[in-house]
C-alpha cells in the first residue's frame, strides 16, 4: 500500500527534525520540511533525510519572477526533493517555468522529475483579507479558479484544505495529485486548523497525500501516534 502520510517536521532545528524522522520513518511516506527548519538548518537537512532513503517535500512555496522561481525548483531538483510547493498567484507564466524547471533539471540528472504542487489560496486568508488585495472576494472561487490555472499551466499537483476536496476533484484531471494538511481525529486538538478531516475521510475525499504535523510531533510518542493514523488507512 502507499503510505500517504507526510510529516511536517515542524522543529526548530537539525538534531530534532533528524530524531523525529528517525523515530517516526516505519510508519510514515514523506517528510516536509518547511521554512523555519530549511531556514535553521539549510540543505544539509534535505541531504541528511534524503540520506536513510526518505521521500522529502520541501515546502518554501516559491513566489517570485518565472526566472527566480525556475532557478529556485532547478536548486531543489538538484537536492533530490520529490516534492515542493510554489504559490500559484505568481501566474501562469511563473508556474510554467516551474514545471520546465523540474522537468529540465530531473533529465539531466536522469531521475524522475519532482512533483511541483500549487498554492491557491492561504487558508489563513478570509474574504476580508482578500477584499484588501482588491479582485475575487470569495476564497473558494479563488481556490478553483487558480487551481484550474495551475493545471492548464502543466502543474501535476496542488495543495488543498480538506474541505476543498471535493470540489477540485470534480474539477481538476484526475491525475492530479491533492495533498491535503488540516488532517485531526475527533481527539485531537483543532489547533489553529479551523477546517479539518480524518484521515481515512480525506483519502475517501479524493486526498492523494495528508500532511500532518503536530497530531504526530507533539504526541508523547510520535512514532506511535503515526502508526495509529496509519492503522485508520488499512
Ligand atoms: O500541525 P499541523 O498538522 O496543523 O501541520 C500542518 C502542516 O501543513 C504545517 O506544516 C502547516 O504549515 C502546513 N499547512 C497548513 N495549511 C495550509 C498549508 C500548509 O497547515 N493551507
Amino acid at each position: 500500500m502507499h503510505n500517504p502520510i507526510i510529516v511536517a517536521l515542524d522543529v526548530p532545528d537539525a538534531a530534532q527534525a533528524a530524531t523525529l524522522a528517525r523515530s517516526v520513518a516505519p510508519h510514515v511516506g514523506a517528510f516536509k520540511v518547511g521554512k523555519e527548519l530549511f531556514v535553521a538548518a539549510g540543505p544539509d537537512i534535505v541531504r541528511e533525510l534524503r540520506a536513510t532513503g526518505a521521500r522529502v517535500f520541501l515546502d518554501l512555496k516559491f513566489h517570485d519572477i518565472p526566472n527566480t522561481v525556475a532557478k529556485a525548483v532547478a536548486a531543489a531538483t538538484r537536492l533530490d526533493v520529490q516534492m515542493l510547493t510554489i504559490h500559484c498567484s505568481g501566474g501562469s507564466a511563473m508556474m510554467r517555468a516551474a514545471e520546465q524547471a523540474a522537468q529540465d533539471t530531473a533529465r539531466l540528472l536522469d531521475w524522475p522529475a519532482p512533483l511541483v504542487l500549487g498554492v491557491t489560496v492561504l487558508t489563513s486568508m478570509d474574504s476580508a483579507a482578500l477584499s484588501e488585495l482588491g479582485g475575487e472576494l470569495d476564497p473558494a472561487a479563488q481556490v478553483r479558479r487558480l487551481a484550474l490555472l495551475a493545471s492548464n499551466a502543466g502543474l501535476r499537483g496542488l495543495v488543498c484544505s480538506p474541505l476543498e476536496l471535493t470540489t477540485l476533484r470534480s474539477l481538476v484531471p484526475s491525475g492530479l495529485q491533492l495533498v491535503t494538511p488540516g488532517i485531526r481525529t475527533t481527539q485531537d486538538a483543532a489547533d489553529d486548523q479551523k477546517r479539518t478531516l480524518s484521515a481515512p475521510e480525506a483519502i475517501k475525499a479524493g486526498a492523494s497525500w495528508l500532511v500532518i504535523g503536530r497530531p504526530i510531533y507533539a504526541a508523547s510518542d510520535p512514532a506511535a501516534a503515526a502508526q495509529k493514523i496509519l492503522a485508520t488507512l488499512a
